[in-house]
């Protein structure tokens, strides 16, 4: 989806610049054109090759390189950046860019660019600290750039604190949001939920389930990639929360219920991906429970239906997990709920289903028409998903 889009990524001399070869390998695997702009420190870290290798696409690592396509295109570059990014950003850097020096080309392309740069800012705890930096971040803030991070912990030095580099994956998922502004779902307001609750029995015992949350995480990922303004309630998964969406965690089936309702109210679509509890314990025990009674039954009783519940102008998609009677049993479930479509999985498939990175799914839509489709990546259901949720906000 990002096919023809085009990212310059600007390494500084940092020892964090290594882990700016992920994020080019990352832009890379996504079909997305990188140039990579390097100053002169950074080639102290990493060398141009590296890059290179990566992207297939020549870096720029010298102003007054004439052998370079690019030696005296910087304003080239920077026309063509569909977005900007500086990882890692030295404090050196970030006093550059805020003062608008340009004595190499990575700040002229800042300088020149009219697309939306971010900063990922990586330097030692003092450095970031100093008014001076935190003055020139304000600036470069105020100016409409986007500065992600720093992050907490053991830096270079040995020192902890803040000043590391963000996980690649929060500039990556920043990098996805800006470039998906203009994309068929801008400005939509979408709510989705994601993993499994846990019902608590007592202290440290709860009932939950194989839900790994990875289907949720695919839709609320490709929404926002898609310029959604996305809204990820979630439960207890072990995933890492995805960057450029509204995360909020919740634990049992009443809670998922309450952060649902609110958010849906404003919501122009709802899809309600979590394995949400069926049965609660009746009580929660105080404390621990202790291994004295030779039997022990627990009392479960019905949890709320939160899809059931959400009202309102607003698209619902539902999933179905089942295991006989895949079809007749959804489409009940489509018309109970009052959706607008559901995404079935078998859960007697190996290959789909709770914790697999693939899915094997089918689309029953308010006609009853079912649409079958072939096991594919869980990133791909979603978007095909989403395919479907603009259909139907189209329609509306
Ligand atoms: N769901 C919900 N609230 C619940 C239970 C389920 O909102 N308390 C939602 C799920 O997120 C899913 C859909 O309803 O989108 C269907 O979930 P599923 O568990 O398959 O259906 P149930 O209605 O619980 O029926 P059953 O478990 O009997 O198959």
């Amino acid at each position: 989806m990002f096919k023809g889009k085009n990212v310059v990524l600007g390494v500084t001399g940092s020892i964090a610049a290594y882990k700016a070869v992920d994020i080019a390998s990352k832009l890379t695997q996504k079909g997305l054109a990188v140039d990579v702009v390097m100053t002169k420190a950074a080639q102290q870290f990493v060398t141009p090759l590296s890059f290179r290798s990566i992207t297939h696409r020549p870096v720029v690592a010298d102003m007054f390189d004439l052998a370079s396509e690019y030696s005296v295109e910087h304003v080239a570059l920077a026309e063509r950046a569909d977005v900007m990014v500086v990882a890692p950003a030295t404090a050196n850097s970030i006093a550059k860019m805020a003062a608008g020096i340009a004595d190499e080309i990575l700040y002229s392309t800042v300088l020149a660019t009219r697309a939306p740069v971010i900063i990922a800012p990586a330097m030692d705890v003092g450095m970031w600290q100093n008014p001076v930096t935190q003055e020139n971040v304000n600036k470069l803030r105020s100016r409409g750039f986007i500065i992600v991070g720093p992050g907490y912990g053991r830096l270079a030095s040995g020192l902890v604190g803040m000043g590391r580099l963000v996980d690649n994956e929060e500039i990556l998922g920043t990098i996805y949001h800006v470039l998906g502004r203009k994309g068929d779902l801008a400005e939509k307001q979408i709510v989705v939920s994601a993993g499994g609750t846990q019902e608590p029995i007592d202290l440290v015992r709860f009932v939950g389930n194989r839900s790994s949350g990875k289907m949720g995480y695919a839709v609320a990922e490709a929404a926002r990639d898609r310029g959604a303004i996305v809204t990820l309630i979630t439960g207890p998964t072990a995933l890492l929360t995805p960057a450029g969406v509204d995360v909020m965690q919740v634990q049992t089936a009443a809670q998922m219920r309450d952060a649902v309702l609110k958010a849906a109210a404003a919501a122009d679509v709802l899809i309600m991906a979590a394995a949400v509890a069926d049965y609660r314990p009746a009580t929660v025990a105080e404390g621990k429970i202790k291994r004295e009674a030779e039997n022990l039954t627990l009392e479960l009783v019905k949890t709320i239906d939160i899809l059931a519940e959400v009202k309102g102008d607003l698209i619902k998609v539902g999933f179905a997990a089942e295991s006989d009677d895949i079809v007749p049993r959804a489409t009940e479930k489509l018309k109970k709920k009052h959706l607008d479509l559901i995404v079935v999985n078998d859960i007697t498939a190996k290959d789909s289903g709770f914790d697999a990175d693939t899915n094997r799914v089918t689309f029953i839509n308010r006609k009853g028409e079912t649409e079958q489709l072939p096991l594919m990546l869980k990133s791909e259901v979603a978007h095909r998903i989403l395919d479907k949720v603009v259909s139907l906000l189209a329609a509306k």
